[in-house]
């Protein structure tokens, strides 16, 4: 789960405004002008989240720690946040669950997007010095970390196609984005090491899979571009400590120049102890002349056969399987944690008051099998972390699209299982007895 999908309360207890607060509030800018107010109650009372961790019987369980909640402009931390961490990931404990927290997920302190946000150097550096005192607070009950996930999204769609927060639409912004979070990631792996020693640190990627519509060369070069984008530009310098070669040619060399700015590079594939993953997509792509995706030039993604997710998104568990396998040859001896893995449905409770998902379910049979054929064929997969535990904000989806394996009744704020559910605390049951992977959620 992260803050701002789940907490709520974005105005209580000493919390300053994130981007996503701002963004939020502009018109059109969520489904039906959603925002994250009230969300999930979870900082009200994370009670009900910890009966849901509970009630499945989950190893380990993702959380993120909201910066605008943590730290003010001031650099000082906030008392009441740390109190409230402290309860959760205590809570987690007693229940015999590892946390891994993440720290950036998206909830950037609007007083730092002011100064420029992930185009500025000095966002990196207030990063690191959130990682510092959140390391030095809740670091005797966190065993592991997320630095930042998904810099993709939060640098091309963030800056690029302004569909999340906070809305720019500046390629040159969003490539310098994409530096500037992953050199603040580096940073941020250096004082976790430092400040939380024995904790293991680790950043997680989106990684698509993607395959050219066909061998026509504009084609060819349509899924290298898209490749470049998605994939390339986050996992040769994080795994690889380089540009790829095909970066210049794309974004320009006055863009790439600027990007780098500061940065050194080879910093940035600075050993992490595991590689996380999220994985969601599976495009077919071809040459467009205007270009009809988002983020990446000259690209159409063809329209996915079914079965497709809530919101069109491709149900194709072979992608996972290759992007896992990809993953373990850029980095052979490194663990790959899943870290999100999942389905957006349209679910609704039926008339006897239970959610039969039996999509999800389907989902999550096609995808712990792909990942089991992954590790088969000798990916190092520790763990799996299914997105997510219960429906919560979802970014410009609003409270629409679901993701959930416990219902959220956003008018109450109550959690009930769904089908989904039973069939995963089935699964992990299995995989314990099996013993082969950790299973997480
Ligand atoms: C990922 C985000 C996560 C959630 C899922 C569905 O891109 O990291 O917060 O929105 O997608």
């Amino acid at each position: 789960m992260s803050a701002y999908q789940v907490e709520g309360a974005t105005r209580a207890g000493g919390r300053v405004e994130s981007i996503w607060d701002t963004f939020a509030r502009r018109p059109g800018a969520t489904t039906r002008g959603d925002t994250g107010e009230v969300a999930c109650r979870a900082y009200e009372d994370p009670g009900a989240m910890l009966d849901a961790v509970a009630w499945l019987g989950l190893d380990t369980f993702r959380l993120s720690v909201s910066w605008p909640r943590f730290v003010g402009p001031d650099g000082a931390v906030n008392e009441e946040a740390v109190a409230y961490y402290r309860r959760v990931l205590a809570g987690l404990r007693e229940l015999g669950v590892r946390p891994l927290v993440t720290l950036y997920h998206w909830d950037l302190p609007q007083w730092l997007e002011d100064r420029g946000g992930w185009t500025s150097l000095g966002t990196a550096d207030a990063f690191v010095a959130f990682a510092t005192r959140a390391a030095e607070r809740l670091g005797d009950l966190v065993d592991d970390w997320v630095t930042i996930n998904e810099p993709f999204c939060a640098a091309f769609h963030g800056y690029l196609s302004g569909l999340h927060a906070p809305g720019r639409t500046d390629e040159a912004a969003a490539l310098r984005a994409a530096f500037v979070q992953m050199h603040a990631h580096a940073g941020a792996l250096r004082a976790l090491r430092e400040a939380a020693p024995g904790g293991r640190v680790g950043f997680a990627i989106n990684l698509s899979d993607l395959a050219p519509a066909s061998d026509r060369p504009e084609d060819l070069a349509a899924h290298a571009r898209a490749d470049l984008v998605e994939n390339r530009l986050f996992l040769e310098p994080l795994l690889l400590g380089r540009v790829p070669d095909d970066a210049e040619a794309y974004f320009g060399a006055g863009p790439l120049v600027a990007a780098l700015d500061g940065i050194d590079v080879a910093e940035l594939a600075r050993p992490t102890d595991f590689v996380g993953v999220n994985h969601y997509e599976h495009n077919v792509v071809r040459a467009h002349e205007v270009g009809t995706d988002p983020v990446v030039r000259g690209v159409a993604k063809l329209p996915v056969p079914e079965p497709r997710s809530g919101h069109g998104v491709a149900v194709h568990p072979a992608a996972f399987e290759r992007v896992l396998l990809r993953v373990a040859e850029h980095a052979p001896d490194r663990p790959i944690w899943v870290t999100e893995n999942g389905v957006g449905l349209w679910d609704y409770v039926g008339p006897d008051g239970a959610c039969r998902d039996v999509e999800r379910v389907a989902y999550l049979t096609g995808y712990v099998g792909a990942m089991a054929s992954a590790i088969a064929r000798g990916a190092r997969v520790e763990a799996y972390y299914f997105w997510s535990l219960m429906d919560s904000f979802e970014w410009a989806q609003g409270y629409q699209l679901r993701y959930g394996l416990f219902y959220t009744d956003y008018a109450s704020g109550r959690l009930a299982p769904k089908l989904s559910a039973a069939h995963y605390r089935d699964v992990i049951t299995a995989a314990r007895a099996a013993e082969t992977a950790a299973v997480g959620g």
